[in-house]
């Protein structure tokens, strides 16, 4: 009886006990053996939810070559709806009115242009791309193509002005305006005093009456690193503090197009800015193609990034698609494209890259062949993606050729369209889920196979809120995160997808994204700073973490862990990194143990947390939840608090 009782007294203590054990994270720092792959953390990104027009591309005059109709933009250039150029007004419509003269272009790729009948005085005004930014002592440099229809030269006044009209902020009489056409260019210096507002127009004003047409019209503020045809500033500044390692581009969709036409066509989009047709992008709106080939290079140099470069490989998003000996048009195009990122000077495209203004060859690594291709259900992949592969690995055998179906898919296909010897070296992975979903595949890469192809998640994301994702998106984030970093040894590389979001109505095209803006501020999302955190923060070993006594949360029948993580180790200066999530609504207390390694007693930890997991970021309140970074005594044992719904990240 005796013996029966001490059993259940045990089993209770042990109960007890269990319910009430500590989680414990211990860093196996001696065990830090397999590398994190040196291209991680990156960036993706293509034109959508104005992220290059009105978004990153400095360029501030909306629909600057006339191209784009008010009544919408699904028709290419040359077919017009009868709505007129979108952004484009006159102030005085019973003395002027616009026209679209359909044969009276600069050149080849601008055959169009926009006939002002003006009288003295009358305006002409372009709204920009939901305003255009005007801040204390800015510097606006512009240009346009004008000709008049008057023996003697004509002028304009070109303005910027306050939407009701009220303040000039600058402005410049434009001279010499005569009968053939010519590109002028003029500045606008915005006084120190004003307040900075994006409430502003852009105004063509005539001096005389007559006729004016115009072509080309671009308006640019100081760009990052003062770049010609450069990209703004403030977006520049955010990336850069993702410490990205890449750069995938030019898509996603924006790379297949919705047909053939409008597919990225890279050689249609180096060379002179005025030169360039521009297409429609999938996602319903006109590029101008300012932001090209070169423009995506140098936009990841000066993020320290390096591009990863999809090219695209026969099929567009109507399901169209080239096979066989028809594809080597299309094939030899991926190979200039790649001579004209890395090739030397001596080379045809190498030179082109050198005459366009960057004579160092870029540094390239992957390139991938098309994208999502699984929605091609003509089983024409295999036959696309080998022609490709081989083409490019006998000319550059070092690159690494990304596939954008998996390997079974590949196999399955391969055996439906005959084609055989196809060879994987990496995997484009796309995952866009729920924050619950992320925490059930947050241990998705744990169990995979190590002697099969490296894994390139290439688009992901926790979709929660909009039009930037809230704190619980970026709880779900950073479990990915951590289980792709544990995993780096397989995964070389991931980049969140869509990267940008232009706030105003009307703009976006795609929920829950990373980074919001309008004309004049921009802000980050919590899983902005989740991926500033994460990224900021990595060493170049894995160091294996083992966990115990790890609380649960429920999530309907399933419990699912409440804490994720992952630590890695910098083999040179020592430094550890832990990262640690909480998903749960409740701290946590953790013990932390460090293996094979001696902790100095101070570390510094960064935390993301917030009351509500919906808590989130807005263009009107944009640092509502941002890292809080503090002293935190470390050493080989110690504890570690959990705020609730927080990621932490602690250097030690
Ligand atoms: O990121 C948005 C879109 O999602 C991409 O264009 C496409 O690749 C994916 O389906």
């Amino acid at each position: 009886m005796k013996t029966l009782k001490t059993t259940i007294t045990l089993v209770a203590l042990l109960m007890i006990s269990s319910v009430m054990a500590q989680p414990k994270l211990t860093l196996k720092v001696g065990k830090a053996e397999k590398k994190v792959s040196p291209t991680l953390y990156g960036l993706m990104t293509e034109e959508i939810n104005y992220s290059y027009e009105g978004g990153l591309y400095a360029q501030l005059i909306g629909n600057s070559s006339f191209k784009e109709d008010r009544n919408g933009a699904r028709q290419a250039w040359g077919r017009w709806k009868p709505g007129g150029p979108k952004y484009w007004n006159v102030t005085d419509t019973i003395n002027s009115h616009i026209s679209l003269a359909m044969n009276d272009g600069i050149n080849r790729a601008n055959p169009i242009s926009l006939c002002f009948d003006a009288k003295v005085g009358s305006t002409l005004t372009n709204d920009g791309f939901w305003g255009i930014p005007v801040k204390p002592n800015e510097h606006f440099e512009g240009a346009f193509f004008a000709k008049g229809n008057s023996d003697a030269p004509m002028s304009v006044i070109v303005s910027l002005v306050s939407s009701d009209g009220k303040i000039v902020y600058a402005k410049q009489e434009v001279k010499n305006i005569d009968k053939s056409w010519s590109k002028h260019s003029f500045v606008l210096d915005i006084p120190g005093e004003i307040k900075a507002t994006k409430d502003v127009k852009f105004h063509i004003t005539a001096c005389q009456s007559g006729k004016y047409w115009l072509s080309r019209v671009t308006l640019f503020p100081e760009t990052f690193k003062g770049r010609k045809n450069g990209l703004r500033k403030d977006l520049m500044q955010m990336m850069c503090d993702m410490h990205p390692k890449f750069l995938r581009f030019p898509g996603g969709n924006y790379l297949e197009g919705n047909d053939f036409r409008n597919r990225f066509d890279w050689k249609r989009t180096i060379g002179n800015p005025d030169e360039r047709v521009g297409h429609m992008s999938p996602w319903g709106y006109r590029s101008s193609d300012g932001m090209g080939l070169l423009e995506f290079l140098l936009w990841a140099e000066d993020v320290g990034a390096e591009p990863l470069l999809g090219v695209f490989a026969g099929y567009t998003l109507n399901g169209d698609y080239i096979t066989a000996d028809y594809l080597d048009g299309f094939v030899n195009d991926a190979l200039d494209e790649i001579e004209y990122i890395i090739g030397g000077v001596d080379t045809k495209w190498g030179a082109q890259r050198a005459k366009d203004g960057h004579p160092e060859p870029f540094s390239l690594s992957y390139v991938e062949i098309g994208n999502e291709d699984f929605f091609d259900r003509s089983n024409s992949y295999p036959g696309r993606y080998k022609k490709f592969y081989e083409a490019i690995k006998a000319k550059y055998p070092n690159l690494q050729i990304v596939s954008t179906i998996d390997a079974k898919m590949m196999a399955d296909q391969a055996e439906k369209s005959g084609v055989k010897d196809i060879k994987l070296d990496v995997i484009d992975e796309h995952y866009y889920r729920n924050t619950e979903s992320m925490y059930r595949a947050a241990d998705q890469y744990d169990s995979y196979d190590r002697k099969g192809p490296k894994i390139f998640c290439g688009e992901w994301a926790s979709r929660e809120g909009k039009p930037t994702t809230n704190m619980n998106a970026a709880l779900g984030d950073a479990a990915w995160m951590a289980c792709m970093e544990r995993n780096s040894d397989i995964v070389v590389a991931h980049c969140y997808a869509p990267l940008f979001v232009n706030v105003n109505p009307g703009a976006m095209q795609w929920e829950s994204d990373l980074i919001g803006y309008d004309a004049i501020s921009a802000y980050g999302s919590p899983s902005y700073y989740a991926q500033c955190m994460f990224a900021g923060n990595v060493g170049d070993k894995i160091v294996p973490v083992e966990a115990s006594d790890i609380p649960t949360l429920t999530f309907g029948k399933d419990k699912l862990p409440q804490i994720y993580y992952s630590a890695t180790k910098d083999s040179k200066n020592g430094k550890i990194y832990l990262k640690v999530v909480n998903g749960g609504s409740t701290k946590s207390d953790i013990i932390v143990n460090v293996d094979g390694a001696k902790v100095k007693s101070k570390g510094v930890k960064s935390v993301l947390s917030s009351e509500k997991p919906e808590d989130t970021n807005s263009i009107d309140n944009p640092k509502k939840i941002v890292p809080i970074v503090s002293k935190q005594k470390v050493g080989n044992k110690f504890n570690l608090t959990l705020a609730p719904y927080s990621i932490t990240v602690l250097v030690m």
